[in-house]
């Protein structure tokens, strides 16, 4: 028996968009282990096949029936919640950190809102350094994704660039730009370089590149980042979702990481 912390305010877990990382939260959040005393409540995404044992309901009912909200929409549907989820107040922890560049209303939002709301590290490690290093004052900040094929196809950026990413016969650069961009272009692929700005500096600032590799077997990230008093150079090399080559499966895990820190006694940042 897992021993309830009297810190935890969060009982009550919804998740909007059931694919391959709401699944993977629901899955831990239901096991047997599960996740402190975190419950799921409901879940919301009308073409979910696999219900978890919960009601699949509106995000208007997700978010009133909630404590935490969990998304892991595409990018595209987040506003649509977060206007819910503002309007009651609830808070939320999202995935789609591409979505909280796209769509800068969102931030300005919960700004004014009484929600409060949690970005996990998702696909990428560092982050941790990074936020240290802020305080310090960042002079450069730079992220490079390497991804196989499969992992970019259908990004904006490569349709409007008609981009033949099977005809690629090594490692090539395909973009290079600032994290604003990167999130236009790319608002599946790359939301490891709007963490990266999210937690270092402005994401004009945040230098982007995507690299194609067709030897490639999953994503690469490696953030280099530079203060004063630190230089910081962090890489993962992570294997694609099974269920989605746009997702690692990483990503799912630092959801359910945060949740397993909100419930822990010693929290780790
Ligand atoms: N932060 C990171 O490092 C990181 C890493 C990987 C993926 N992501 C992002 O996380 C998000 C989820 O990724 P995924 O791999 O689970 O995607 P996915 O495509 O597997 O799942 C998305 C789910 O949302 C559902 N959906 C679509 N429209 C909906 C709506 N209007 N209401 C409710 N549900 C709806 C779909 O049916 C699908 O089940 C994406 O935005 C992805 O880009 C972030």
């Amino acid at each position: 028996m897992v021993p309830i912390p009297n810190h935890n305010i969060y009982e009550k877990i919804g998740i909007a968009g059931l694919g391959a990382i709401g699944s993977a939260v629901a899955r831990a959040l239901t096991s047997e282990k599960g996740i402190g005393n975190m419950r799921l409540e409901c879940i919301s995404d009308p073409y979910a096949k696999n219900h978890f044992g919960v009601d699949k309901v509106s995000f208007e009912e997700l978010t009133e029936r909630s404590d935490l909200i969990i998304e892991c929409l595409p990018a595209a549907t987040v506003p649509e919640l977060t206007k819910v989820v503002f309007a009651a107040g609830k808070d939320i922890l999202f995935i789609s950190a591409a979505a909280l560049l796209n769509y800068p209303h969102i931030l300005k939002e919960l700004g004014v809102s009484k929600s409060h709301a949690y970005l996990p590290s998702g696909a990428l490690c560092g982050l941790d350094g990074v936020l240290g290093m802020k305080e310090m004052g960042i002079t450069s900040s730079k992220i490079a994704s390497t991804k196989p094929p499969k992992g970019l196809k259908g990004a904006p950026y490569v349709v409007q660039n008609d981009l033949d990413l099977d005809a690629f016969t090594d490692k090539t650069l395909i973009f290079e730009g600032n994290a604003y961009d990167a999130a236009k272009g790319f608002p599946a692929n790359v939301n490891v370089a709007a963490s990266l700005s999210l937690a270092g500096i402005p994401a004009d600032k945040t230098r982007v590149e995507v690299w194609v590799d067709p030897k490639a077997t999953g994503n690469t990230h490696e953030i280099t980042v530079k203060s004063d008093y630190s230089t910081l150079v962090s890489r993962i090399e992570n294997l694609p979702d099974p269920a989605n080559p746009k997702s690692s499966a990483l990503a799912a895990q630092s959801i359910v990481a945060t949740l397993r820190n909100m419930t822990s006694k010693l929290g780790i940042y």
